[in-house]
């Protein structure tokens, strides 16, 4: 852990780390960069089926879809939650085996069903009426998980918004596709991403197994899947519970649930801390009688996950700054949109031009949506900590 640089607004208690290699790594490769930490996702991929060992972890590509991080996870062992024909050429290209995926889209083209149906993977998610006609074309290939909403506005992403049946829809859907020939196998739920309290899971597990008891009774479904979702949270600014007591109560529910294979799909919690951003500070005004540092990364870039995610990044500069007295500042992107701003009003020492303002919690949802604006190319990610991936004991399907 790097002694030069200290997080500024991260609360005691998070578990937050700056990489030793951060100035070697600069040197070579220069301002933006994103380092990914290889040790950090297989940690976290084995702290996860520690604290949830009945429960096949499928890495939700979108967090992070980046190949490495991919690669890594395959080699422990992890299965793959993919929802695009983009994610779907991603997996293709790595090797790995569309049985061991999940398309989790509810709402799909038929091209994208197509593309899925030809690689090989059969599994997919849906959560309405209109889709099951469409799937009616290739009900003796596909296997289905019905997408259940539980809306948590609490959730800083609410999942369920967008997507999931209502549960009174439940038992008439199954009964339509079990009409139409289709398999439905199972069910699915997202509880929200960035969670912080289990008992979400519990009810909706405890509303699965209503549902999943009335469906057996009434014969409309061969239900084996139970898909708990993803997000499981981790410290950004604030220190969240260790994913072991997290999921306590969680285990404690899946004991009670009915024989099934129990799947989840975790996108944030395998990437989210692997990934540091370092861009440096390349300009300095003063306006309206505040410090102006413009960085050589911002909104429309990395930093996108602040309007995407709702994300507050844990920020550290250097270190030795800290000797002097703060002031209200501004940290501004690199493009030249207003809206470009990382963080309008923060209490900062004086900061010099070239000084190195680094970021921790960047591996989901950041580069993942960064864009090119003003022609300005996504940020270069190096990995560090990476081996040779061993060969992958995945779940099929
Ligand atoms: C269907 C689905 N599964 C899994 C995930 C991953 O969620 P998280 O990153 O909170 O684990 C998402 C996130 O958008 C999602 O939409």
């Amino acid at each position: 852990m790097s002694v030069h640089y200290q997080y500024i607004n991260a609360e005691q208690g998070t578990k937050t780390t700056i990489p030793d290699s951060l100035e070697r790594l600069v040197k070579r490769h220069g301002t933006p960069l994103l380092i990914f930490d290889a040790d950090v996702v297989r940690q976290q991929y084995c702290a996860l089926i520690n604290a949830l060992p009945e429960v096949t972890p499928h890495y939700a590509v979108k967090a992070l879809p980046f190949s490495p991080a991919l690669k890594i996870l395959h080699g422990e062992g992890a299965s793959f939650d993919i929802a695009s024909s983009g994610e779907i050429s991603m997996a293709e290209r790595l090797g790995i085996s569309a049985k061991q995926c999940i398309h989790t889209h509810p709402v799909k083209k038929t091209e994208e069903v197509e593309k899925a149906l030809a690689w090989g993977c059969r599994q997919f998610v849906f959560d309405n009426s209109h889709e099951l006609t469409k799937l009616a074309h290739y009900k003796n290939s596909v296997k289905l998980l019905l997408r259940i909403s539980f809306p948590n506005p609490y959730a800083r992403v609410n999942l369920s918004y967008k997507f999931g049946c209502t549960v009174e829809e439940a038992l008439p859907l199954m009964e339509q596709a079990k009409a139409l020939g289709l398999n439905v196998n199972g069910l699915s739920f997202h509880v929200g991403s960035q969670i912080t309290d289990p008992e979400r899971y519990v009810s909706a597990i405890k509303t699965c197994k209503k549902i999943w008891e009335q469906a057996k009774t009434l014969k409309l479904a061969p239900l084996e899947i139970l898909d708990i979702g993803g997000g499981f949270p981790v410290d950004y600014t604030a220190p969240v519970a260790g994913i072991n007591d997290f999921c306590a109560q969680i285990r404690a529910a899946l004991h009670s649930f009915p024989q099934a294979q129990f799947i989840s799909e975790p996108g944030r919690f395998l990437v989210a801390s692997a990934m540091h951003s370092i861009s440096t500070v390349v300009g300095i005004a003063q306006r309206e009688g505040r410090p102006w540092y413009y960085l050589d990364e911002g909104l429309y870039g990395c930093f996108s996950g602040q309007l995407f995610d709702k994300a507050e990044y844990p920020l550290a500069i250097p270190a030795k700054r800290l000797l002097q007295p703060k002031e209200p500042s501004v940290l501004a992107g690199p493009t030249c949109d207003s809206i470009d701003i990382i963080r309008d009003g923060i209490e900062l020492p004086q900061l010099r031009e070239g000084d190195l303002i680094i970021a921790g919690g960047m591996g989901a949802y950041s580069w993942a949506h960064a864009t090119e604006f003003n022609h300005i190319p996504r940020t270069q990610i190096v990995v560090i900590n990476d081996i040779e991936p061993l060969p992958s004991t995945g779940t099929e399907y």
